[in-house]
């Protein structure tokens, strides 16, 4: 990780570098030591604060690279808001990171049919993702020039670090338009993963406008400003080389990335992510389920990656909040209170939500984790293995004409193949889990997720983009 106090250390191509605003660039800001007229809370900043924030975490030695990959990246510290996420390594930050609360996502759409603009883009990208993501401003210092516009537009200007994580990837519309045209020469990189899309499953409405995108952004904080201002600034930077197509705005997460963490609850009310690969499942099992390996298609440029499939899914509240606690915890297959499956005949410790379900037991001559429970369908022991890592958010948007609550789950999943690991999986759900019928799919995307910036690189997808 590089010093906070190289100010030129993160710059792409050198210590001019493609600033995401050429106008203001250091020779326009003042010396951070020398106070410039009415600058006194600008020497503050994210950057002060993170003084402390790194230095602690440095001493605790939670940063390191081993092997060009980051370690101890996803130890927590004491203080979420304190935690910074190394930027560099093998695989890209906010996949394995333990889950934080709050996602600002974004999708975007090229404008600009020169692949030298999107590679100067993702070189401004991951200069400003790298100081974002270790609490500084981008453009790193504050400017002093009253007649230039800010790089950072300030909204988390002496906000620390809050565990932000800045996660980048590709959809196959970078490859291929849908008239099949090869926009920017990449067409023979295409995975098959990319060119065969995502099919088309039962339940599902889905909204063009909210759906898809040449790239994906997801940030990822502990702070909701922190994250809703990476993506501010990220869009900001890619005015005239990409414009955004959606946005999402996650307000509380739905999964434990992390054996360290307590297993949160979605807006049916259940613990969620309770057995959800983990980072602690270590290397060979991440690297059979989550990511993509070298001698896997698209291995030259996507090894170290995964893909993402998001799922926007309405969730009918007010209907579910009618049914039944025996109903609701029969669809799930899980006890509401403490998330144990229901094999477990009378929960009454928050340690039995990870006693293994028992999907051979039975009560009164019935399964006691129904046929169809949602738990049982999705299971890898039901589905020749598959797992994911689940990475979703509780989302909530207003309230309908009916009066009704507009919200759901933007679900996430990383893996490996989602041709393997998630389509049958999902597939199987939308046929015949009962929770179908409070649910209802309305928006989705595959992006291959790149490999993470390594050390010495100047931009996301270095390796595909040169
Ligand atoms: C609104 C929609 C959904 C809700 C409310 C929901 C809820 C839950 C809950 C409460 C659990 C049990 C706790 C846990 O192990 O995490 C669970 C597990 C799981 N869900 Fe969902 N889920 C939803 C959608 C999906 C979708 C779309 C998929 C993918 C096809 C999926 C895949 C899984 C998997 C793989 C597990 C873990 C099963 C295991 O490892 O044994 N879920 N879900």
């Amino acid at each position: 990780m590089h010093s906070t106090d190289d100010p030129q250390a993160t710059t792409p191509e050198g210590p001019a570098g493609p600033g995401p605003d050429p106008s203001g660039t250091a020779a326009d800001a003042h010396d951070p030591g020398t106070p410039a007229e009415g600058d006194a809370p600008r020497a503050v900043g994210r950057r002060g604060i993170l003084g402390a924030a790194g230095a602690s975490l440095l001493t605790g030695g939670a940063l390191g690279f081993v092997g060009g990959r980051a370690v101890a990246a996803s130890a927590p510290s004491a203080n979420p808001l304190e935690t910074v996420h190394p930027f560099r390594g093998e695989h890209q930050q906010g996949i394995t990171t333990p889950a934080q609360d709050y996602l600002f996502a974004a999708a975007y759409d090229l404008t600009t049919s020169d692949i030298g603009d999107l590679r100067d883009l993702m070189g401004q990208w991951s200069v400003a993702a790298e100081q974002m993501t270790r609490g500084e401003l981008v453009g790193e210092r504050p400017l002093a020039n009253l007649q230039a516009a800010p790089l950072d537009t300030g909204e988390a200007w002496g906000y620390p670090a809050s565990s932000l994580t800045i996660t980048v990837g590709v959809g196959p519309t970078l490859f291929r338009t849908a008239d099949g045209v090869d926009r920017y020469g990449l067409a023979a990189r295409e995975t098959e993963v990319l060119g065969q899309g995502i099919p088309r499953f039962a339940n599902e409405s889905m909204q063009d406008a909210r759906s898809g995108g040449d790239i994906i952004v997801q940030a990822c904080a502990d702070d909701a400003q922190v994250a809703v201002h990476a993506i501010r600034n990220l869009t900001r930077i890619a005015m005239g080389t990409a414009a955004l197509r959606w946005s999402q705005v996650g307000h509380g997460r739905t999964s434990s990335t992390s054996t360290q963490q307590e297993t949160p609850r979605n807006l049916f009310g259940f613990k969620d992510g309770t057995l959800n690969l983990k980072a602690e499942d270590g290397a060979e099992e991440l690297g059979e389920h989550l990511w993509v390996g070298s001698g896997d298609q698209g291995g030259d440029w996507l090894a170290g990656g995964s893909y993402l499939v998001f799922r926007k899914i309405r969730m009918r509240l007010e209907s579910w909040d009618r049914l039944r606690l025996v109903e609701q915890q029969d669809i799930m297959g899980r006890d509401k209170r403490y998330g144990a499956p229901l094999s477990v005949s009378d929960p009454t410790a928050g340690s039995q939500e990870f006693t293994a379900p028992d999907y051979a037991a039975k009560t009164g001559g019935r399964p006691s984790i129904p046929a169809d429970a949602h738990i049982r369908l999705v299971a890898p022991e039901h589905n020749d293995g598959a797992r994911m890592l689940r990475r979703g958010y509780n989302y909530t948007e207003g309230s309908n004409a009916l009066g009704q609550i507009d919200g759901g789950l933007f679900f996430e999943a990383f893996v490996r193949d989602p041709r393997t690991g998630f389509y049958p999986v999902l597939d199987k759900m939308s046929r015949a889990d009962p929770m179908n019928e409070y649910i209802q799919h309305i928006a989705t995307g595959v992006y291959a997720i790149l490999p993470g910036v390594r050390e010495g690189e100047s931009r996301f997808g270095q390796s595909l983009l040169g």
